[in-house]
């Protein structure tokens, strides 16, 4: 009789009598059935039929081709069905088609494996003795053999037909994606010029964000700060993507606080300064100022940059000083940029060069 606290005991019951063993205890029941073995094997018409098997063939060829007749029509989807600006429903259609032609050029693939294995590769049962994993030469010899005969009865190396066609199918599946991934990349012919300018130029006026209204140098008083856009951003093509680089902050301190270096004496006008408010960590707008230390902080990761000393990182993980915007004013007394910001604005990025000239 099992112990009833042991797990791991088996014991021998007749189940006519009844259970004998407490619940949890293996039992191995005396009139277990036999094991019924394999049923008799049943060829298939394709391996009685040698003009069925070819049409097998033909068909599971035809289901190859029409994989790669998908993944062409990705492509063409691609420039049929373009993606245009600001238009949502042509995201949707180019998604659309492609995302049917490539699923078709997959799908074809996978039936036609399928239906060659279930039609034309051999039919029989094997039954597989275990053996310990580790390789004798006898069995790596054997292995061989059975890759060889798997070759041989799947009809890989033979049905020069099937695998060409299996083949080009694989091929031709990836192609679309050259078209997708160029995608990724920016429109422009030169997207390192992209990323390097913003919407200042010379003369252009500092005005208030949102309103757009410019600002005279008269109205920044010392402590005060403005959150400043090109006054003609308005007409901008793309006006987000265009505030995202151009956005600026603006202060004024005491002339006599401000640590200029050589060649940028004229980039601020009587101590009122502007620096671009994208961060050069991870490009977080920099909106806290602190008047009485002059310090702004970027509330994402607590970069301190230094107004007083050119936006010098003071803290944090930001690695480069916020870039300055020279400004100046014009005739009638209203802030303008000198010219466009004399370095990238923003996260640094591997194009990026220390020398960059506007
Ligand atoms: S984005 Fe400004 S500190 Fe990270």
């Amino acid at each position: 009789m099992a112990n009833p606290g042991s797990g791991s005991d088996i014991v021998p019951v007749d189940s006519s009598h009844g259970p004998q063993a407490s619940a949890g205890t293996a039992v191995i029941a005396a009139d277990a059935f036999e094991n019924p073995g394999l049923p008799p094997h049943q060829q298939r018409v394709t391996d009685l039929d040698p003009k069925v098997d070819r049409r097998n063939e033909r068909g599971v060829s035809l289901i190859f081709y029409l994989s790669i007749v998908f993944s062409i029509a990705a492509i063409a989807a691609y420039f049929a069905v373009p993606i245009v600006e600001d238009d949502p429903a042509s995201v949707r259609l180019n998604n659309l088609f492609l995302g049917l032609a490539i699923a078709g050029a997959l799908l074809s693939i996978g039936v036609g494996t399928v239906h060659w294995s279930k039609a034309l590769m051999a039919n029989h049962e094997s039954v597989e003795a275990r053996h310990p994993t580790r390789g004798s030469e006898a069995t790596r010899a054997r292995a061989v053999e059975v890759f060889d005969l798997a070759d041989k009865e799947s009809g890989f190396g033979r049905r020069a037909l099937l695998r060409n066609s299996l083949i080009g199918a694989l091929v031709a599946v990836p192609l679309p994606a050259i078209f997708l991934f160029r995608d990724l990349a920016p429109k422009s012919n030169d997207p390192a010029g992209m990323l390097a300018h913003t919407m200042w130029k010379e003369g252009t006026r500092l005005a208030r964000d949102p309103y757009g209204t410019p600002i005279k140098a008269s109205e920044v008083t010392l402590g005060s700060v403005f959150h400043v856009i090109p006054e003609d951003l308005e007409e901008a093509e793309h006006k987000l993507e265009e505030k995202a680089k151009a956005a600026v902050l603006l202060m004024r301190l005491k002339p006599e606080d401000l640590n200029v270096s050589a060649g940028r004496e004229t980039w601020n006008y009587d101590g009122i300064v502007a620096y671009s408010k994208i961060c050069t960590h991870v490009g977080c707008p920099v909106a806290l100022y602190e008047q009485q230390t002059h310090h702004l902080l970027c509330p994402c990761h607590q970069s301190q940059f230094d107004i007083k000393n050119e936006a010098a990182v003071i803290f944090g993980p930001a690695k480069r000083p916020l870039p300055q915007l020279p400004i100046t004013v014009d005739s009638e007394g209203y802030l303008v940029a000198q010219s466009d910001f004399h370095e990238p604005v923003g996260p640094s990025y591997w194009e990026r060069r220390g020398d960059y000239d506007v």
